[in-house]
C-alpha cells in the first residue's frame, strides 16, 4: 500500500521505501494526526530541525497551503523535514505503522471527534499501530460542544467531564495500550502559545476549554 502525498495542488503516490527514506538520519518522528491547513506540523519543524513531522488529514485542500510552503527551498521559507499525507487516519495505513515517536491529535472535529471520544476500538487501534512500542502521545480536545448540552445531545456524543475522562475514557484507551499519565483541563489562555490554527481560533475566541491528555502508547500491554 502506498500513501498520497500532498504537495501544494497536486498529489502522488509515496511508497512505503519512499518514506523510510526520507526518515533517515532523523532524532524523531511526529505524526499529527487531523492535521487541518498543517501549520502546526510546518512550524514546529522548521523549530525543530532533527525531528521529522507527518501531518495527516483527509481535506485535501486544507494541506494545499503548507505542502506548497515546505516544498520550497529552505532559502525561500522551505522545509525538508516535513510531509503531508491526505487519508482517513481511523482507517490503517500500513506504511506509517511503528513509525513514531509521537502521535498527536489537536482540536480533532467530525468523524476523527467521535472516534477519539467514543467506544469503538478499531479506528483507536487503527490510530494507535502508527506510534512506535513506547511512543508518546498528545491529545487536545476543545470541549466547546460538549457543553452545550443540545449541541452535545444533537450530536450525539458523550458527556466528555472529568467524570467520563477518569471512568470510560482512560480505561478504554488503557486497554488498547494507550496508557494516559496525564490529564487537565486547560482554559484557552493556556492554549495561547500552541502553534496549531485552531488553538489560534480558540485563544481569540476566549473562554472555550479543552482537555489534554498525555501519555505512552505501548506495544504489549
Ligand atoms: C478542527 S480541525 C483541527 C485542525 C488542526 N489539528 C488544528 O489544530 O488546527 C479538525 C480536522 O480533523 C480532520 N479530520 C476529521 N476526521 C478525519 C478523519 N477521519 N481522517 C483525517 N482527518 C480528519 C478534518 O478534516 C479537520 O481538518
Amino acid at each position: 500500500m502506498s500513501l498520497e502525498q500532498i504537495i501544494g495542488k497536486k498529489s502522488h503516490e509515496l511508497t512505503a521505501e519512499a518514506l523510510q527514506d526520507k526518515l533517515q538520519g532523523f532524532r524523531r518522528v511526529v505524526v499529527d494526526l487531523g492535521c487541518g491547513d498543517g501549520m502546526l506540523p510546518y512550524r514546529l519543524a522548521k523549530e525543530n530541525p532533527d525531528v521529522f513531522y507527518i501531518g495527516v488529514d483527509a481535506a485535501r485542500e486544507s494541506l494545499a497551503v503548507a505542502s506548497a510552503k515546505a516544498a520550497k527551498k529552505p532559502s525561500r521559507g522551505g522545509c525538508p523535514n516535513v510531509i503531508f499525507l491526505c487519508a482517513n487516519v481511523l482507517e490503517r495505513m500500513p506504511p506509517l505503522e511503528g513509525i513514531a515517536d509521537e502521535v498527536q491529535w489537536n482540536f480533532p472535529w467530525g468523524s476523527l471527534m467521535y472516534a477519539l471520544v467514543g467506544s469503538d476500538p478499531i479506528p483507536m487501534h487503527n490510530m494507535k499501530s502508527i506510534g512506535k512500542p513506547e511512543s508518546d502521545f498528545k491529545f487536545y480536545l476543545n470541549l466547546y460542544v460538549f457543553e452545550n448540552e443540545t449541541q452535545r445531545q444533537d450530536m450525539g456524543l458523550p458527556e466528555v467531564d472529568e467524570d467520563y475522562v477518569k471512568k470510560t475514557l482512560i480505561p478504554a484507551w488503557n486497554d488498547l495500550g494507550i496508557e494516559t499519565t496525564e490529564t487537565k483541563f486547560v482554559s484557552a489562555d493556556d492554549l495561547k502559545d500552541h502553534p496549531s490554527t485552531w488553538a489560534g481560533r480558540l485563544v481569540r475566541r476566549s473562554g472555550r476549554n479543552s482537555l489534554l491528555m498525555t501519555g505512552v502508547i505501548h506495544d504489549e500491554w
